[in-house]
């Protein structure tokens, strides 16, 4: 049971980067990045699919008021930056997430982080590649240039589009156009494919090539995005369409959230996948100049200035255009400038060729980071060493960067939007938590200066009344709340008698929300007891809170992985664990 929860000390884990360990010296990566290009990188992860496809369906669910959500996780992942940065400041070598588990949690966590971390990593990118498709061939489209639906659009969509009697006409087009070989309809999202092989082979090749490639679009995809903030921003105000951001409710009142919280809470996977990416700047560590002071600030800094940039850009589009017509729409950026709406014909081309280019940024650095933590997982002997073979000449770990691409690669021919989207941002909430929970279990440090420290603010009172303020407050806000919970009679719902939703569809926001305040009343009590540090506590129950918005669908897939996880850990890693010989 011990050798479960067995921890790698800091000392060890520098001391394996400093003296040369495997994979370093002569053979290791090549320290180039600074505090600005990783800034840089961190917005060239953030900024992709997110923000220029599923910004649509999230303002079409929670209406305007979804700016709030954009708020509410961007301080959940502002508190998990400071807890990341705190961690990469001590432990400034690759592994992200995974490396900060073993320092503090012990082996068992953190090889379920490294086993979660593929679904941030590999099946985020599986989205992207999808999303990036889409604006692809829309941009072919723009230049009159017409790619067959069938080669263009993944099997599940076609096929659940076709089950659903979907309206959408490239759907329909994609299922009923396919050509029938042996039975089965070819129908394949080749461009996704196509993009897929083409960021392994520059992954491969180095980060010298990729580092200025990604820079280059990083200044592109920002200037794209200023201009649609503030061409759409003046249009709004010019052509007095602000009245967009009070639409009608059910009960015919005028409301910045016209479907309410819950609406806007639908919306979480989306809105936080939008985030996904600033933690990505960790895994850089050792191709970082001086990671212990640039890493914290191109985590933080690439996150604020993306914040602001989420805010404005949800102001303008729910501005320019009612929220209940971003129903289906995968383009909302370009959408505004239609004709019927801002009517800016070329603004739609200028956003499709910065789409394209901002999401092929985010692959970019996703699919660097993946490799990077197979690699630290490797040396630590919890995956077969081959994982952590650097190239000879390109300096890059080939094999685990080969393999990343076939992880997000084959999945593309049997999966669909929806449930990668859904199934990689429950993933990286999970690691958060346990990031935030890591760095409240390792031991205080001296200052150093020049190096970032988590400031230590004492939550022992502060934290317990936190709590209590909010159990009052939604109580004052909605007294049936806590009746709502634990109302599970769900006779008098026409969805359920008619047989349309299960009894787990429906009690699943209802369980996760009183395990929620079950937790936070559990965490002030052992904080008053261990007096612990606010800002990780503080991550912990955002991140916890963004979780309860997840459906049943995705907790089971979730469950499912980490048990596949766990399987493959007490088959292999906890043998082979470098641990296990000391
Ligand atoms: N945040 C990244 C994106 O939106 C993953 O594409």
């Amino acid at each position: 049971m011990k050798q479960l929860f067995r921890t790698k000390s800091t000392e060890s884990i520098l001391a394996e980067h400093t003296e040369g360990g495997e994979g370093h010296g002569g053979g290791g990566l090549k320290r180039i990045l600074n505090a600005k290009d990783l800034t840089f990188f961190g917005i060239a992860a953030i900024l992709g699919a997110g923000s220029f496809s599923s910004l649509g369906s999230a303002i079409f669910n929670g209406g305007p008021g979804v700016v709030f959500l954009f708020i509410i996780t961007a301080i959940a992942c502002g508190f998990t930056a400071f807890c990341y940065s705190e961690f990469a400041s001590r432990i400034p070598v690759a592994g992200s997430a995974y490396t900060y588990a073993y320092a503090s949690f012990g082996e068992l966590f953190a090889w379920i982080i490294g086993w979660a971390l593929v679904m941030e990593y590999s099946v985020g990118n599986i989205y992207v590649s999808f999303s990036w498709s889409d604006y692809f061939t829309s941009l072919l489209h723009q230049l009159d240039i017409h790619f067959p639906a069938w080669l263009s659009t993944s099997y599940k969509e076609a096929q659940n589009g076709f089950l659903n009697q979907t309206t959408h006409a490239e759907t329909i087009a994609a299922w009923t156009d396919a050509p029938v070989v042996g039975g089965v309809k070819c129908i394949v999202d080749l461009p996704a494919l196509l993009i897929n092989f083409i960021i392994t082979f520059l992954v491969y090749k180095g980060i010298q090539e990729s580092r200025n490639f990604s820079n280059l679009m990083v200044w592109l995809k920002m200037a794209v995005i200023a201009l649609v903030i503030i061409a759409g921003g003046y249009l709004v105000l010019s052509k007095g369409l602000t009245h967009n951001w009070m639409p009608l409710n059910s009960n015919g009142e005028a409301h910045f959230m016209p479907n309410g919280f819950s609406g806007v809470m639908a919306a979480v996977s989306g809105v936080f996948f939008a985030y996904i990416g600033f933690d990505a700047v960790s895994v850089l560590a050792e191709e970082s100049k001086n990671p212990q002071r640039d890493l914290p600030k191109g985590m933080i800094y690439s996150l604020v200035i993306c914040t602001v940039v989420y805010i404005l850009l949800t102001l303008v589009l729910s501005g320019a255009v009612p929220y209940q017509q971003f129903e289906g729409v995968g383009d909302p950026l370009a959408f505004i400038f239609e004709k019927e709406h801002l009517n800016i014909g070329w603004m739609q081309l200028v956003v499709a060729v910065a789409a394209v280019i901002a999401m092929t940024s985010v692959l970019l650095v996703f699919q660097m980071g993946q490799p990077r933590i197979w690699m630290s997982m490797s040396r630590d002997g919890l995956l077969p060493k081959v994982f952590h073979r650097i190239h000879p000449k390109y300096k890059t770990p080939s094999f685990s960067t080969i393999l990343t691409g076939l992880v997000v690669g084959l999945p593309i021919l049997f999966t669909d939007k929806t449930f990668v989207l859904d199934f990689t941002s429950i993933g990286t909430l999970f690691a958060f938590v346990l990031v935030c929970g890591g760095v409240l279990l390792i031991p205080a440090r001296k200052k150093e200066p020049g190096r970032f420290h988590l400031p230590y603010i004492n939550s022992k009172f502060i934290f317990p009344v936190l709590v209590l303020l909010s159990i009052v407050l939604v109580t004052r806000q909605n007294p049936a709340y806590w009746s709502n919970l634990t109302d599970f009679d769900f006779s008098k719902n026409s969805d359920f008698v008619a047989g349309k939703l299960s009894l787990m569809d429906l009690a699943t926001a209802p369980i996760s929300l009183l395990i929620f305040w079950l937790v936070m009343v559990l965490l002030s009590v052992v904080t008053f007891v261990k007096r612990f540090s606010l800002i990780p506590l503080l991550g912990i129950s955002t991140c916890l809170y963004l979780l309860t918005g997840m459906t049943k669908t995705n907790w089971a897939w979730f469950l499912g992985w980490l048990l596949l996880g766990l399987f493959v850990y007490f088959l292999y890693g906890r043998k082979h664990s470098k641990l296990n010989r000391k």
